[in-house]
């Protein structure tokens, strides 16, 4: 249910990169073969290796779980590094959010709750488009804390996707209503919240703050950016192509640090119709390579609003796939999708700032063989809060050069089994580099204008060599370190017959339980071209021996597996939630040191409920929120009969919100 709903049952379909574009290693190994330099045993040792069955992971039998991971009580709890001296929690099937002993949580608020004063109380039977405008939405993925007046922060989170099926009591799939249709367009979105802070440590929100807003699949926003206004952007109802109604699945995101939220689009092809009936041969490789296909859709949208069907709108799908900029802070602004930053099926998006005072945006596009971008832009960030400064960095990511990375090991091919054995120099590692693909107006690649460039991203990407990756989540540039962290979730058709085979950034075929990537760029600048990267993890059950936690004594560590939102807390540590766990628990958040001897060290801090999946964590120093996303989504659940009760209890339909956790004591996270 979760893969028909939220990415448009994307694992069911071919993936849609079916490009040759090989990778570094096939280009160098025909270069070698021309010059009649490579030997014949490293071509054996690789064939030999591509041709290997793969037995899979090895299933973990159960055993009694090491303190680490949950077990016995130990005082394991007092060692390790500040952030992350908790007890483990053991992996589960709970319908409940679980959290290590001595800690307590709470409920900031979900599905339906109010943020204005005239927002109707919600029930699951009086659901409606224009209740649903002025309540929380549904499916929070992301979720930042922003700064505000002492004792107050300002809340913003994506409300990703509607799942029919289990908001709307005798839902038929077959004939949703005009009312249920507007209900879903309303609970798709964002929201912006004032929470205060209680005493006891906990957020609430301030129902009736002049900052809280709901945007939603008919608010107003403006494309900026090379793209504006082109050809392929404009639609009847929108003739010079520069308003667009509705941000559409939005994933995770970031903020900048001039003060504003960037939220990512991500699988927006499964909300437009028809495209099976497009002819002309250039529309119908591009729709195919964002994996818009079919006819109806599942929720049928194209039935109430006619601009989700390609065959009447060709060009409203060209309005969805962006990095979308808000300034929360002025609740008069218009949000912006800047198009300078490409159009894919963007993930997240982080910036950090480059040595020269530019800002450089690091993007994942979240497909099975798709790719890791960023974005530099042309102008240095303005310091301050004036007007000018305002006006200046509204324009920052409009201009600049986006990229798209190649990675390449520095181990003999032969030695990436696609098992997952280190190679011998000991780890997955290598070196890469930024490839551009669009500067301004110049473009980098052959055939394609710079205005294709950023609206046929993927497409433009496939010509350079490209690395094609284990779909790339979320990107998260550590604030202490500078180096880059990047999510790899899974692939299970990774070495699958006719796919790109195992590489040393991608090692393992049919990958379940995903990988972390760590970038370390020259000179530690984010405008650099060139960088070393190495796995910090291979995910999965410790006892798997396809597995690498850092080097760290995987007796030690909790299993982890299918990495998604990342986020640092004030120690440099890493913290991994995840969607999907390919293990047989419930999704979670997981603590991991990245620096030191505790390097690899890798703890799980929660448990979120049945059928959920963990998202948009921030750890601050007294709580560490999440936003719990669709608990109870399994196939054949239905709000008439739930599969989970969280978070309200009793027979109660199970609401996505967004929970904070904090130490009984008052005391810091993890100290
Ligand atoms: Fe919406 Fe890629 O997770
Ligand atoms: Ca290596
Ligand atoms: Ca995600």
């Amino acid at each position: 249910m979760t893969c028909l709903y939220r990415c448009g049952d994307a694992c069911s379909h071919d993936a849609p990169n079916t490009s040759s574009n090989e990778t570094f290693a096939d280009v160098m190994a025909q270069v070698a073969s021309r010059r009649g330099v490579l030997r014949a045993g490293a071509v054996i040792g690789a064939a030999t290796a591509a041709t290997a069955a793969f037995a899979g992971p090895v299933a973990a039998a159960p055993v009694s779980l090491p303190a680490a991971q949950g077990g016995p009580a130990s005082t394991t709890v007092k060692k390790g590094p500040f952030g992350l001296r908790f007890r483990p929690v053991a992996p589960n099937t709970a319908d409940a959010l679980t959290v290590p002993e001595g800690y307590t949580q709470d409920v900031v608020i979900r599905w339906g709750d109010p943020l204005f004063k005239d927002s109707p109380r919600w029930s699951p039977t009086t659901q409606s488009g224009a209740a649903q405008r002025r309540q929380f939405g549904f499916n929070n993925d992301f979720l930042a804390l922003l700064p505000l007046a002492r004792g107050t922060q300002l809340l913003v989170a994506n409300h990703e996707y509607t799942t029919e099926e289990m908001m709307y009591p005798g839902y038929d799939p077959a004939n949703p209503t005009k009312e249920q249709v507007e209900t879903s367009w309303a609970a798709h979105g964002l929201s912006v919240v004032t929470v205060q802070e209680t005493r006891s440590g906990s957020l609430k929100p301030v129902v009736g703050h002049r900052l809280n807003r709901r945007f939603h699949t008919q608010s107003r926003f403006v494309l900026t950016g090379p793209v504006a206004g082109h050809a392929l952007v404009r639609t009847k109802a929108d003739p010079k192509g520069r308003t667009v109604l509705g941000t559409l699945n939005n994933c995770s995101g970031g903020t900048t640090p001039w003060g504003t939220w960037l939220t990512a689009e991500e699988n927006f092809n499964q909300y437009f119709a028809n495209a099976a009936q497009v002819s002309d041969p250039t529309t119908a490789q591009r729709l195919a390579r964002y994996g818009v296909s079919g006819n109806a859709t599942t929720r049928q949208w194209e039935k109430f609003d006619e601009r989700f069907d390609l065959t009447v709108e060709p060009n409203e799908v060209n309005r969805f796939g962006w990095i979308v900029e808000i300034d929360p802070y002025d609740p008069t602004s218009t949000p912006r999708k800047r198009t300078a930053l490409g159009r894919f099926k963007h993930e997240a998006a982080q910036p950090r700032i480059t040595k020269d005072g530019r800002v450089a945006v690091y993007m994942g596009d979240d497909e099975r063989f798709d790719y890791l971008y960023k974005f530099v832009s042309r102008d240095k960030v303005k310091k301050g809060t004036s007007r000018a400064a305002k006006r200046h960095n509204d324009t920052l990511l409009d201009h600049g050069t986006l990229y798209v990375a190649r990675l390449t090991g520095d181990s003999p091919s032969a030695q990436i089994d696609g098992s997952g054995t280190l190679p011998k120099d000991g780890e997955f590692d290598g070196s890469g580099a930024w490839i551009p693909l669009v500067s301004g107006d110049r473009s980098f690649v052959q055939g394609f204008t710079a205005e294709e460039v950023l609206l046929f991203t993927r497409l433009a990407a496939d010509q350079v060599g490209a690395t094609k990756m284990d779909r790339p989540e979320d990107v998260e540039p550590s604030p202490v370190s500078g180096k880059v962290y990047v999510a790899l979730t899974n692939n299970s058709n990774r070495g699958a017959s006719g796919k790109a085979g195992p590489d040393e950034a991608n090692p393992r075929k049919a990958n379940k339980n995903g990988h972390v990537l760590e970038l370390t760029e020259r000179r530690n600048d984010s405008a650099s071209t060139r960088f070393e990267w190495n796995l910090l993890l291979v995910c999965g059950d410790p006892s798997d021996p396809s597995t690498y936690f850092g080097g760290y004594d995987k007796s030690q560590v909790s299993p982890i597996s299918c990495p998604d939102n990342v986020a640092f807390d004030r120690h440099g540590n890493l913290w991994i939630s995840t969607d999907g766990n390919a293990l047989g628990s419930n999704d979670g958040l997981f603590g991991v040191a990245v620096e030191g001897r505790d390097r690899g060290l890798t703890r799980q801090f929660l448990t979120v409920p049945f059928g959920a999946e963990t998202c948009g964590p921030v750890v601050q120093r007294k709580r560490v929120l999440v936003c719990v996303q669709h608990p109870g989504e399994k196939d054949g659940a239905t709000a008439d009969a739930p599969a989970s009760h969280w978070p309200d209890g009793g027979t109660s339909l199970p609401r996505p919100a967004i929970a904070l956790v904090r130490r009984k004591d008052g005391g810091d996270i993890g100290a």
